[in-house]
Formats: C-alpha cells, sequence, structure tokens
C-alpha cells in the first residue's frame, strides 16, 4: 500500500488506528467475562473478532507509512465491564457506529483526496464491521436467554479481517486472499 499523502485522511487513520486497537483489546477483556460467566462459544466469538480489528489496525497503520513525531490521537471508544449481554450491546453499538458514521465518511474522504491505500484499509474495515455487528446480535440473543450460542469454527482473514462462520471460504469475498491464510478459531 503507498503511504499516505493528505493530512485529513492521515487524521482519520490515526483516529482508525485507535479505535481499532481499542476494539482489539476490549473484545479480549470481554472475552474472558465471556468464559467465565459460562459461554466460551462467545468468548470465542470475541477472540475472533478481536483478531480481526487487529488486522484492522494493522492495515491503518501501515498505510500511514513513516511520520515523524508523536501524535494525540482521538478515537471513540465505548467503556465497561458488564454482563456478556451488556458487553455485546457495546460490541453492537461500536460496530453500527463504524458501519453507519466512520467508515463511510472516512472512505468518502480517501476516494475524494484520491488516498487508494486508506481506501482500501477503510473499505476492508467497513466490510468486516457489518459482519461483527451481525454476529454480535446472534450472539446478544442466545445470551439474553442465558445461552452460551452454537459457533462453528469461526475463520478470520488476517489481510482484511473478514469473518466467516463455519468456512473457510475458498477465496476471501472482499479481498481475495486465499483461504489458506486465514486464522481458525476451534473450540
Ligand atoms: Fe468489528
Ligand atoms: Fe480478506
Amino acid at each position: 500500500m503507498k503511504a499516505v499523502e493528505n493530512a485529513m485522511t492521515a487524521d482519520f487513520l490515526r483516529s482508525a488506528y485507535g479505535g481499532e486497537s481499542m476494539a482489539h483489546m476490549r473484545y479480549l477483556i470481554w472475552g474472558e467475562l465471556a468464559d467465565k460467566e459460562g459461554f466460551p462459544n462467545i468468548g470465542r466469538l470475541f477472540r475472533a473478532i478481536a483478531y480481526a480489528e487487529q488486522a484492522h489496525a494493522d492495515n491503518h497503520f501501515k498505510v500511514l507509512g513513516q511520520q515523524k513525531g508523536d501524535f494525540s490521537v482521538t478515537s471513540g471508544g465505548n467503556f465497561g465491564v458488564g454482563d456478556t449481554v451488556a458487553n455485546l450491546q457495546g460490541g453492537i453499538d461500536g460496530e453500527l457506529h463504524e458501519i453507519e458514521q466512520m467508515y463511510p465518511v472516512y472512505l468518502e474522504t480517501a476516494r475524494f483526496q484520491k488516498e487508494k491505500g486508506a481506501e482500501r484499509a477503510f473499505h476492508y474495515a467497513l466490510e468486516a464491521e457489518k459482519i461483527h455487528a451481525k454476529l454480535f446480535k446472534e450472539a446478544q440473543d442466545y445470551a439474553k436467554e442465558g445461552k452460551d450460542m452454537p459457533l462453528d469454527t469461526v475463520y478470520v482473514c488476517p489481510v482484511c479481517g473478514y469473518t466467516e462462520v463455519g468456512g473457510p471460504v475458498d477465496v476471501c469475498p472482499v479481498c481475495g486472499a486465499k483461504h489458506t491464510v486465514f486464522k481458525a478459531f476451534e473450540k
């Protein structure tokens, strides 16, 4: 990916990097809490999605290229240690914010500024977050009944964060990576 040249897109990449980094850590924390609450599959779902957010942070960081100096980075992110139903709501809210507001705006800005690398990184994240919101909602429906979700192996594309339950697909439908590179989160 070519390094970013325009300041506005660079700001958005740094903010998105911060947001994805926090989401990665937050999902690991919530995953551990889900395990303790007796929902190992929901815990595993959190860990798989945490890995996808890491892939997004990785892309944003790399597109920024080499930059001198320190930056203060402002990123949205929710906080809270609740029960698994509440933590999944945090996940749903965060993903929906990314899907409905953050990434569409960032993506349009990258396009406007002809920042191809950033455009790709934002597109990858946006597509994965749509799947994440859906999976968290499914998990929450079970957790509300006091049940763990039934969950096959979760496969995550390390290139774009595309997340597939019960795959793997031959080729990543978002970025075209071969399934052999997917990371599997097995029972
Ligand atoms: Fe996500
Ligand atoms: Fe992919």
